[in-house]
């Protein structure tokens, strides 16, 4: 049986989808695990904390606006949480960004050491990609399946979240210019934010001229979202952020606040998103979770 998004509001499924995504992480983390005990324990760490989930969310609510069944968008939203964890283990590498605070608790290189991080995020990118290959719901769609695979892939490639985060430490304590930066920030967070938007659009017959709004949409709420990123780390304290509140800045980082001033940052964010809601309002009558998704990554506080 389909069970497809309902009328509802997008806030009175929240619980439902982050309880979804949860329940599932979980289970593909346990499933067939013949890992290392301290490996898999590691894995564990990094994805289970307190993360917002924002992209499985993006994912759901893409469902929600073509009407696809939860079934098929289950391994989507699985993998991109998977993909977004071991990025952020990278991340907080002493080698990237040397973080000691991720979600509230000691970043995982921390907890456990630097070489089991490494191999955490490496075999968490691994079982993402497993998670959609082998998805017996998604196989019934083949073609869309590889096209997924294939988007999920260039998005945190050497064209996008990879290269992004080359550019972003090659930038430390230089003097970029505002276009550099968007480059940067478009390839490290926003490509994979961008493919959490367009992974479920392959399960669907859409017109070039919708997939091309939604698109734009999608690049502009990814950049959106980094802008934000950047403003709470100046405007809250670690307590607040669950992270380090003045890695940016003891990083020597490009930062959008810092190019541009607060109030230069927030205008740059709202215009995005007032485009983007635009391409929005243009998609049709199921839109509503993608706009509170929307509203949340730029009104939050962590
Ligand atoms: C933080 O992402 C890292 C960036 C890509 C900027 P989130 O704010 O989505 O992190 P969690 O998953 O909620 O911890
Ligand atoms: C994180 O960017 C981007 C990726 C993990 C790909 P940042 O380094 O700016 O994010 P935080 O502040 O550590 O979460
Ligand atoms: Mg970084
Ligand atoms: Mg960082």
């Amino acid at each position: 049986m389909i069970t497809r998004a309902s009328e509802q509001p997008f806030t009175d499924q929240l619980d439902h989808y982050r309880a979804r995504v949860d329940a599932r992480l979980k289970q593909c983390l346990a499933a067939g695990n013949d890992s290392p005990q301290r490996l898999r324990d590691a894995m564990e760490y990094s994805v289970l904390g307190a993360g917002k989930r924002i992209r499985p969310l993006l994912v759901y609510a893409t469902g929600e606006l073509f009407e696809l069944d939860e079934a098929l968008l289950d391994p989507i939203a699985v993998a991109v949480e998977f993909v977004h964890a071991y990025s952020l283990v990278h991340d907080d590498l002493p080698s990237m960004d040397d973080d000691d605070l991720r979600r509230g608790r000691p970043t995982t290189h921390r907890a456990f050491d630097e070489a089991t991080a490494i191999l955490a995020g490496d075999a968490l990118q691994a079982l993402a990609f497993d998670v959609v290959s082998a998805d017996q719901q998604l196989g019934k769609h083949p073609e869309a399946q590889i096209r997924i695979v294939a988007r999920l892939a260039r998005a945190i490639g050497r064209s996008g979240m990879a290269g992004g985060q080359a550019l972003d430490i090659g930038a430390e304590g230089a003097a970029v210019d505002e276009d550099t930066l968007e480059d940067i920030h478009r390839r490290k967070t926003g490509e994979l934010i961008r493919a959490s938007i367009m992974m479920p659009s392959e399960l669907t017959k859409v017109s070039a001229e919708k997939l091309e709004r939604l698109d734009a949409f999608g690049r502009d709420i990814g950049l959106v979202f980094q802008i934000r990123d950047d403003l709470l780390e100046v405007e809250h304290d670690t307590a607040t952020l669950g992270k380090s509140a003045g890695s940016d800045r003891q990083n020597e980082k490009s930062t959008y606040p810092f190019l541009l001033g607060t109030q230069g940052a927030q205008k740059r964010a709202s215009e995005l998103y007032d485009r983007a809601m635009a391409n929005l309002g243009s998609l049709g009558h199921h839109s509503a979770g993608l706009r509170w998704v929307s509203d949340y990554i730029v009104s939050r506080s962590n």
